[in-house]
């Protein structure tokens, strides 16, 4: 099997056990119809083929594969284990979690297996390769999709025996486990391995959010998190020893914060998430969500593996997709790097709790639907494209640092400041770039910082290993850096490096944080530039944190407006060896931050690839050294634009680009230089 897809895949779940077969030709035909040539099966047929503990029957799914593949479709084959048979949690009552509260669910719901319960490690290991042995020589199966969403945590006994396994593991020596937690606060020191209890609301926690013991409780999220990512290790496992050369993935959910994806990624071939935003969700947000599945694996293309095609379900309030939405969202996937366009789901169900819940054929049942023709053309679109796109790459010369370990301790940690949360800080800095139309990678703490011109790492609370070493290399040959209050103050076990903030980038930084102040919600403090910086107003607001900065090398480029540390820095810039390194010592305007990057970037020959405004979205793919460059009018009106790609061939309508385009609501079109 190729690590990569022949076609763009386009279509998505289809669940044919909850239908009787005469509608499956039906539905084959209205697939064909609308130039879907991939479905996803058997993501929660667990209790169909194993219908008990020894017994397993796979003639109805025979059927299907066999079904799809004389239709010529390309598989993405589920190993079925979200949701578990109920006469397995009848008889193996430990296949179930323990919630945070300690509650010991029962059989119902889904994604709600134990991670450590050596049942479903033995039994979903055992489907999977069962699976496998009997499809392996399909070539229609093009794609292995493991289980399905991975989720949440457990907290029951099994965990705790586990966690103190690989707490073990991980420290060797009760004391050094104790010294990384600061167990002699409030006397906690343990003596003995099996003292260890989960942390929850029944030991450590005062509520889900706040700990008493962040090393602790960080811990357990790394525990939990690989102990999910070990069950997707041995259903992989699992497909490869018969099926050597599967392609195999899980999918995602963008910023989901229980599971490390970066850890997750390097098991996986392909990254595939779930784009499932709501009516309100800005555009920004999701492309930024798209880049960061898409950084996942350094660039690599990843899989858009659902999406609804009208409507969810499970948001308050479900609103229709207007007419050329799913479009304009299906190719802004495709713009950041999507080789296939999936939905959940193909026909809609008749009953439980996803029956309102859009889909490809809705509950008429036929193709005169607004939605079923919104599919079907942009089925023909794709199959338009072809492979053109495919394996086609995104070039960013600025990268975003995202981290897992950091996004967990900042929001454990009990002060300074409520209101601070992880994702809102690393949107502003990409929302920055997005609305300027620069490119931007979403880059993990292994990735290499050198690939890029402009590196930002909003509140880097966290520095792991040797980050700041290789950050300093980074600065030092040219590379321009930018980070925030909250950076640098702690180890990786959340103890905080002492000597005075920012810990470890105080020398690439310039700067030594002497207090932390938080202010009110309502309170704000002032931002003054000095004379002659690239700022352009007179002052700027800011709230939330303020820093009290002292420079050890650094210049100041703005100060403080109000209170006792009016006069005193709050924006600095550093020199170090060939490059610089900025520091924002509060929670600054928007305004304020924009300025700062349209500046960075110039200082560094970086450009827009398109002034137009910046709800019409620009990104470029390049393969072969083509460049495909994305144009996506995000509003439900129409819009012109100059663009500077005047000449260019759009590959959807044949057109030739003029110097004036007029955008219809929700257009897209895909600009190629043919000359
Ligand atoms: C998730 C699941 C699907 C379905 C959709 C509904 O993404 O993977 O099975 O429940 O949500 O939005
Ligand atoms: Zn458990």
């Amino acid at each position: 099997m190729p690590k990569s897809f022949k076609r763009m895949l386009y279509g998505g779940d289809y669940n044919p056990e909850q239908w009787p077969e005469d509608i499956w030709s039906e539905d084959m035909r209205l697939f064909k119809k609308a130039e879907i040539n991939s479905v996803t099966i058997n993501v929660f047929s667990w209790v169909r083929i194993q219908p008990s503990e020894n017994e397993y029957c796979f003639e109805e799914l025979d059927k299907i594969i066999h079904m799809l593949s004389e239709a010529n479709f390309d598989i993405v084959l589920a190993t079925s284990t979200a949701s578990l048979p109920a006469w397995m949690v009848k008889r193996y009552p430990d296949v179930t979690r323990t919630d945070f509260e300690g509650r010991k669910y029962k059989f119902g719901g889904r994604h709600n297996f134990c991670p450590n319960s050596l049942t479903y490690q033995k039994y979903s290991v055992k489907i999977a390769e069962k699976l496998a042995e009997r499809y392996a020589s399909n070539s229609h199966i093009t794609c292995w999709h493991i289980c399905n969403e991975y989720h949440g945590e457990c907290y029951c006994e099994n965990c705790e025996k586990a966690f103190r396994v690989w707490l073990k593991d991980k420290y060797k020596t009760i004391n050094d486990l104790n010294r990384a937690w600061n167990m002699s606060f409030w006397g906690h020191t343990l003596q003995d391995w099996d003292e260890i209890v989960v942390p929850n609301a029944l030991s450590e926690h005062f509520e889900p959010r706040y700990t008493f013991f962040s090393g602790m409780s960080l811990d357990y999220k790394r525990f939990n998190s690989e102990g999910l990512m070990n069950n997707y290790i041995g259903e992989r496992d699992a497909v490869r020893r018969y099926v050597p050369d599967a392609l195999i993935t899980t999918n995602l959910m963008g910023t989901y914060k229980p599971l490390d994806y970066f850890k997750w990624a390097k098991e996986m071939d392909i990254v595939s998430w779930d784009n499932y935003p709501s009516y309100d969700t800005p555009v920004s947000e999701v492309a930024m969500n798209h880049d960061l599945m898409r950084g996942l694996k350094s660039g690599k293309p990843f899989m858009l593996m659902e999406q609804t095609p009208s409507q969810q379900n499970w948001q308050p309030y479900n609103s229709l997709k207007r007419p050329g939405k799913m479009r304009a969202q299906s190719f802004q996937a495709v713009a950041h790097g999507a080789d296939t366009v999936q939905f959940f789901q193909l026909r809609r169900s008749q009953g439980a709790c996803e029956k309102f819940h859009g889909a490809v054929i809705e509950h008429a049942g036929h193709e005169h639907t607004r939605v079923f023709r919104e599919t079907e053309a942009l089925g023909r679109d794709l199959k338009k494209l072809g492979d053109t796109l495919i394996d086609s790459t995104i070039e960013a010369r600025v990268g975003i640092l995202f981290d897992w370990d950091t996004w967990w301790a900042l929001e454990y940690t009990s002060g300074p400041h409520e209101d601070l949360t992880y994702l809102p800080q690393i949107q502003r800095y990409y929302d920055a770039l997005y609305k300027k139309h620069i490119p931007v990678d979403i880059v993990g703490m292994d990735d290499d910082f050198e690939r890029y011109d402009l590196l930002i790492a909003p509140v880097l609370y966290m520095i792991k290993g040797k980050i700041d070493k290789k950050l300093e290399n980074f600065v030092a040959k040219g590379g321009r850096f930018i980070t925030t209050f909250m950076s640098g103050i702690v180890d990786e076990t959340d103890n905080v490096i002492l000597g005075g903030y920012p810990g470890k980038l105080r020398d690439l930084l310039g700067i030594w944080v002497e207090e932390i102040d938080a202010l009110l919600p309502d309170h704000a403090n002032t931002i003054v530039p000095i004379d002659g910086t690239f700022l352009r107003d007179a002052v700027y607001q800011c709230n939330m944190l303020c820093d009290i900065i002292h420079l050890e090398k650094a210049e100041a480029i703005a100060l403080y407006g109000e209170d006792f540390y009016k006069g005193m820095p709050v924006l600095t810039k550093n020199k170090y060896k060939e490059g610089t390194a900025y520091y924002i010592g509060s929670n600054a305007e928007q305004k304020l931050i924009d300025e700062l990057i349209v500046h960075v970037c110039k200082d560094k020959g970086i450009s827009s690839l398109a002034e137009v405004p910046e709800f019409v979205e620009v990104s470029c793919r390049t393969k072969n050294n083509n460049k495909y460059y994305f144009i996506i009018n995000h509003l439900n009106e129409s819009v012109e634009v100059s663009l500077p790609f005047v000449g260019y061939k759009d590959l959807l309508t044949d057109k030739i680009t003029l110097e004036k385009e007029m955008l219809k609501p929700f257009d897209v079109k895909i600009l190629v230089d043919h000359s």
